[in-house]
């Protein structure tokens, strides 16, 4: 064969192996004529190839990797590749080269194909459903993208790496785990049986620069008035219980609550995986962990709250209530531990009293309902409760004040109440003020903690029923297109 012959045949098998690798498999199956299936042989001798030299770099590198540093494993990959390019018979020009080197770091050093997408600020959540089939979560929106692994067995090495590095492990016998990229990512990882049609790995991206109260307010979870009610409520010690569906921005939002808390306080969290991001000075944040293998070692949230009142915190902060841990934390608020807030998955501020009360009973004490109910409602002062619209936008819905008791029965006061006017649809409404005096004021005046009356005033609709005063008198919460970054609109 000519040299430019050859070189043609090698710039021919790059244009392949540079499509998309979703499509190939596609067009072999349908494109049947002799050039089609050229190209998909073309196309799987490159991934042949890439396989090849990928494993024996990994296996010349593999052993001597650890305690080195991301400079001298990258040097180290370089040469091992080279060695084996001159020892094995395998035909690479200067770019597959530098692709192969690339490819074999990221896959050493990263994870593959989902760098890229853990580097992009604006992608807050990777899902991986197969090999192929990768999703992202932008603005609240999901959309697929054209990144895949080169097969199901490089897939499966990123997730063993994933896992492995937090020292647990993933196989037959515990096919489902948490875990967590050294960057405080929060993944989790099913593969079969468990998944029924391959691996599925969910990462739920680090924010690097966490939401501020700023930031929801203009993305319009919040209203200003909404927020200085808060901030008071923090500052003047109420127990807050935020609650919500997945994905509502529960933990966001306790992010955002803690901001609140004066510099001067000990503040302890408690979370499954470590997500809060605490800007105080005096923040010790401890994490559950589960079984090992040989099913020892659990530490459980539950474990972590009562070793926690022995450390003498101002505050507990509990990423999310699931479990017996409920009853816990409600004793805390009860005897001493004022302030302190905690997430609870749930569809409403009602929802989320009967689930604790659930919760508590999960911690196997026979207690009888109505001495639960007394509970939550003498440690508990607010619930927050969040729910994502249907353009993606996360919004508190209500603030629920727990007034006491009437007969068994909790009572429940929205302060704050997401509303739509008649005739408009749910995307269109407004948080706003109920217009009743909350009684934790009384509370918050005792520690010398003013809240502006003005916050708490209703729209207009309330007092003389006209809708359209009411628009102009109450915050409007912004649509998506206001919080859409300038560069992406076209
Ligand atoms: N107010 C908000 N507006 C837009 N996106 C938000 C908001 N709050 C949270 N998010 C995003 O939603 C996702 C889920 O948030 P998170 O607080 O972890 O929810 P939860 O704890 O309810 O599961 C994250 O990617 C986060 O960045
Ligand atoms: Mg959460």
């Amino acid at each position: 064969m000519k040299l430019s012959d050859k070189l043609a045949a090698i710039e021919e098998d790059e244009r392949v192996a540079a499509e998309p690798v979703r499509r190939r498999p596609n067009r072999a199956a349908t494109d049947r004529t002799p050039d089609g299936l050229r190209d998909a042989r073309r196309a799987s001798g490159w991934q042949d190839k890439k396989r090849k030299v990928r494993d024996l770099v990994l296996s010349e590198v593999a052993p001597k990797m650890s305690g080195l540093t991301t400079e001298k494993i990258a040097s180290e990959v370089r040469n091992a590749l080279d060695r084996i390019l001159e020892r094995e018979d395998v035909r690479v020009s200067p770019s597959e080269r530098r692709k192969f080197v690339q490819e074999v770091i990221q896959d050493t050093l990263g994870y593959g194909p989902l760098d890229p997408l853990l580097a992009d600020v604006s992608i807050t959540e990777v899902m991986c459903n197969a090999y192929d089939d990768i999703w992202v979560e932008r603005d609240g929106k999901l959309s697929h993208t054209g990144a895949a692994f080169s097969d199901d067995i490089q897939y499966r090495h990123v997730i063993e790496k994933i896992v492995s590095a937090v020292g647990r492990r993933i196989d037959e016998s515990s096919p489902m785990v948490d875990a967590r990229l050294p960057d405080g990512s929060r993944v989790n990882a099913v593969i079969p049986p468990l998944a029924i049609h391959g691996s599925v790995l969910t990462i739920r991206k680090f924010a690097a620069d966490p939401y501020t109260v700023k930031d929801l307010i203009n993305f319009g979870t919040f209203t200003l008035d909404l927020s200085v009610v808060l901030e008071a409520c923090v500052r003047g010690k109420l127990n807050v219980l935020v609650s919500g569906g997945t994905g509502t921005g529960k933990t966001t939002n306790l992010n955002v609550l803690s901001s609140f808390i004066p510099d001067g306080e000990r503040i302890l969290t408690i979370e499954d995986a470590a997500e809060l991001q605490l800007q105080q000075p005096h923040v010790i944040s401890l994490e559950a962990r589960p079984a090992n293998a040989e099913g020892a070692g659990e530490v459980k949230i539950r474990d972590l709250v009562r070793n926690a009142l022995r450390m003498r915190p101002d505050r507990i902060i509990v990423g999310e209530v699931r479990g017996g841990e409920a009853l816990d934390m409600l004793q805390a608020m009860n005897t001493g531990h004022e302030g302190s807030m905690t997430t609870v998955h749930s569809n409403s501020p009602r929802d989320a009293l009967s689930r604790l009360e659930t919760m508590v009973l999960m911690a196997g004490y026979d207690l009888p309902v109505r001495a639960i109910r007394e509970q939550i409602c003498s440690a508990l002062n607010l619930i927050m409760h969040l729910d994502r619209m249907p353009d993606g936008r996360r919004i508190v819905t209500a603030l629920t004040e727990l007034q006491g008791m009437e007969g068994d029965t909790i009572l429940l006061q929205d302060i704050f109440k997401y509303r739509t006017q008649p005739g408009d649809g749910r995307l269109d409404g407004e948080l706003c003020a109920t217009g009743l005096r909350p009684k934790f004021l009384d509370k918050l005046a005792e520690v010398g903690v003013e809240v502006p009356a003005k916050a708490f005033r209703p729209p207009a609709a309330a007092q003389n029923s006209s809708a359209s005063a009411a628009r102009l008198r109450t915050a409007k919460v912004p649509k998506i297109s206001h919080l859409v970054r300038p560069e992406s609109v076209r």
